[in-house]
């Protein structure tokens, strides 16, 4: 049976970088907690000056480029995101007319920071029933612009940026992806969320527009979940491709905070050098951090051919999911 295989990545973030010094001048927040709490030193910023497609237009653009593949030969672009340009159209046909892709079918998946895991996993079912397809999948956001800057518990903790990977199928027994599984809890969905913007809360109807539209999160029981429903999934796809953890060459994570990514690898005993983390450098960019991840990891030679690469993420919903791919 063909598998799903990944030809090409590409990231993207804006320019403008905000340390945790920068934050200590606006809140009661301290370099050193947020370093030691989640391992973030800086985080890339566009707020209101910044529009989702200014960034993952060339995040797209990379991938097609390092796939070999023309935008008007896609097939499928799959957006994981909750932050695109408006709140119609998708973000996926935002990206079909930006990059030119007319004969393929865009559509956004809402699966907050799990969007990404949620688009590959779509994409390689579509893949296994019809192999010649070519899919770009996304994941990306502006959650810079969802922050209430009076929160100091989730201020300090997301930034902006995303990234997209190029997807085809392959006949080669040796190479794609393994395993893919998403799940959800809606029973758990006021561990993190957005109250304004839907239906319950529409324009006009906030009590406090910025609050009402930033995110609300319960860190500390979040964490627990996060752990442990990351460990599980990987679990899951290990068991299902018939790996031994000892076998992953590299973990690239959803990038939450730097002691889950630790907490989740320790489960499997992976050593943390086979860890990638840029949490450091861009806090959590909900559905960008994998992607984004996973093209610099990419193009730093992290990842080779033949290489087993596990991509376990959470977020809000609350959804999780895990992709086994061998390179
Ligand atoms: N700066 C300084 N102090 C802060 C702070 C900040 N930005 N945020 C919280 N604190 C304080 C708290 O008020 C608390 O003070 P107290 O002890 O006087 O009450 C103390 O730090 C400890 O807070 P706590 O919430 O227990 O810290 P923590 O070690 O659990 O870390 C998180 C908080 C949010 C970093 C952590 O719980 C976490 O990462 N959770 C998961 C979040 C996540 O992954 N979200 C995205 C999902 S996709």
């Amino acid at each position: 049976m063909a598998r799903a295989v990944i030809l090409g990545t590409g990231s993207g973030a804006p320019a403008r970088v905000v340390t945790n010094r920068d934050l200590e001048a606006r809140m009661d927040t301290s370099d050193a907690w947020i370093t030691q709490r989640t391992g973030i030193r800086e985080r890339r910023m566009g707020g209101d000056a910044v529009k989702w497609s200014d960034f993952m237009v060339p995040a797209c653009r990379a991938a097609l480029d390092a796939a070999g593949v023309a935008a008007e030969d896609l097939d499928m672009i799959v957006a994981g995101t909750l932050t695109s340009d408006k709140r119609m159209p998708s973000g996926g046909c935002t990206l079909q007319t930006l990059l030119g892709a007319r004969k393929a079918v865009g559509f956004d998946l809402a699966a907050a920071c799990s969007g990404f895991i949620y688009g590959l996993t779509v994409a390689d079912r579509f893949i296994r029933l019809e192999p010649r397809l070519k899919v770009l999948v996304v994941g990306g956001e502006v959650i810079s612009q969802r922050i209430d800057w009076d929160d100091r518990t989730t201020a300090v903790l997301f930034g902006d940026g995303g990234g997209a990977a190029v997807l085809t199928g392959t006949d080669d027994p040796d190479r794609g992806i393994l395993a893919s599984r998403i799940h959800s809890d809606g029973d758990l969905w006021d561990l993190l969320y957005i109250p304004a913007g839907g239906s319950e809360m529409p324009p006009g109807r906030e009590q406090d527009p910025r609050r009402d539209h930033a995110i609300h999160m319960r860190g500390n029981e979040l964490f627990r979940v996060a752990v442990r429903s990351m460990a599980d999934v990987c679990a899951e796809v290990l068991d299902e491709a018939g790996v031994d953890p000892s076998d992953v060459d590299i973990v690239v994570p959803h990038q939450a905070n730097l002691r889950i990514l630790q907490a989740v690898a320790q489960r499997f005993s992976i050593p943390e050098d086979r860890v990638f983390v840029n949490i450091d450098r861009y806090g959590n960019t909900s559905a960008g951090t994998i992607p984004l991840a996973l093209d610099e990891a990419v193009r730093a030679g992290r990842v080779s051919r033949g290489d087993v690469v596990l991509m376990p993420v959470f977020g809000g919903g609350l959804t999780w999911g895990a992709t086994l791919v061998r390179w």
